[in-house]
């Protein structure tokens, strides 16, 4: 079953499965199930990070998994990514570290920047000042970035990446970069199609991974009048013509873009459902027309991060 998620080739020769499911928000005490029905549906790429809080609990579906003969750690592609509070270049090994023992693994297929601003280190994971603001670290990611190319020379992670990086940012990283990212995980919908970063990151070797590819309805600021892009009328036609659920329709968007695609669910009929996306395919023109419901929608804007040097989405950058 796994054998029909198409494989991407990554700028260091290795292979990503296009479709992985997320984990962000997933209680511990059901990311484990939903981990291990993902992977007996045929997922072999889970995205995970540290800040997300479950890593322990998708480790013990990963480990149990492997212990009951359905994969071998080789067909699973396990990303991590290292959280804002350990850009120093002195605390990336021992977030690494952390992470690999969480998830229970000897190395992790991808590792990424989960941002490029940092964070007060030494503390709470959002550490605040007394008004509720984060308080900023000033570390480069590239200094960052330094620090975990040797990661990869060790054999603790396979390959390097990055996320919600904007197109300067990476410009500026390729720059001093010895080991290349091979992809810039990044949230991308209809509402927030990101062309032109994608055409940007491509020209670079970088692939585009899609976050938020349902437009994370169950994202903890949410408010009501909100836009619901599960409800868009003009998603739901293009569905019922093709006789598709609206997010299938939206994961396939996707993948007939060639970006990798990470939707998140605990609930084991829409983990199935996001996986039946490999029997049809969107037509050009469809895309075309997806494309034009582009509206610089964000639904993560992460404005509690706004005014610090690295934040990504201001100044109109793409
Ligand atoms: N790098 C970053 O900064 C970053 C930021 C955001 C997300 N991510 C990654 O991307 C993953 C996906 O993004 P996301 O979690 O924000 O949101 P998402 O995948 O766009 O949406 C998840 C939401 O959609 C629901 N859902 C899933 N399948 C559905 C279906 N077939 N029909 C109707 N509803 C469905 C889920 O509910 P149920 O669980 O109840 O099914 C959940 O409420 C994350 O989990 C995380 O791994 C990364």
């Amino acid at each position: 079953m796994a054998a029909k998620v198409p494989l991407l080739k990554l700028n260091n020769g290795k292979t990503i499965p296009q479709l992985g499911l997320g984990t962000w928000k997933s209680r511990p005490n059901e990311v484990t199930q939903a981990v291990k029905d993902a992977i007996d549906i045929g997922y072999r790429h889970i995205d995970c990070a540290f800040v997300y809080g479950n890593e322990k609990e998708v480790g013990k579906a990963i480990t149990q998994k492997i212990a009951d003969g359905t994969v071998k750690r080789d067909d699973l592609f396990i990303t991590s990514k290292l959280w804002n509070t350990f850009h120093r270049p002195d605390l990336v090994r021992g977030a690494l570290k952390q992470t690999l023992k969480n998830l229970n693994l000897q190395y992790l297929d991808l590792y990424l920047i989960h941002c490029p601003q940092a964070y007060k280190e030494d503390g709470s994971i959002f550490p605040e000042n007394e008004s509720g603001k984060i308080i900023f670290s000033d570390v480069d990611y590239v200094d960052t970035w330094k620090a975990m190319e040797p990661l990869v020379g060790e054999g603790l992670v396979k390959s390097l990446g990055i996320s919600n990086f904007n197109s300067k940012q990476v410009k500026r990283l390729l720059e001093h970069a010895t080991v290349k990212p091979v992809v810039n995980q990044v949230e991308c919908h209809p509402y927030l199609t990101q062309v032109r970063l994608k055409e940007f990151c491509e020209s670079h070797g970088i692939l585009i991974t899609a976050y938020s590819p349902l437009g994370s309805p169950d994202r903890p600021w949410a408010q009501p009048g909100d836009p619901h892009l599960l409800d868009d009328p003009k998603l739901k036609a293009i569905a019922d013509k093709i006789g598709k659920t609206v997010a299938q329709v939206l994961i396939r968007y996707q993948i007939d873009r060639g970006n990798i695609v990470i939707p998140k669910s605990v609930a084991k009929s829409r983990i199935a459902s996001n996986f039946d996306v490999f029997d049809f395919k969107l037509s050009a023109e469809d895309i075309k027309l997806i494309n034009s419901f582009n509206c610089n929608e964000r639904f993560m804007p992460m404005k509690t991060s706004l005014g610090h040097k690295y934040h990504p989405f201001e100044n109109d950058e793409f």
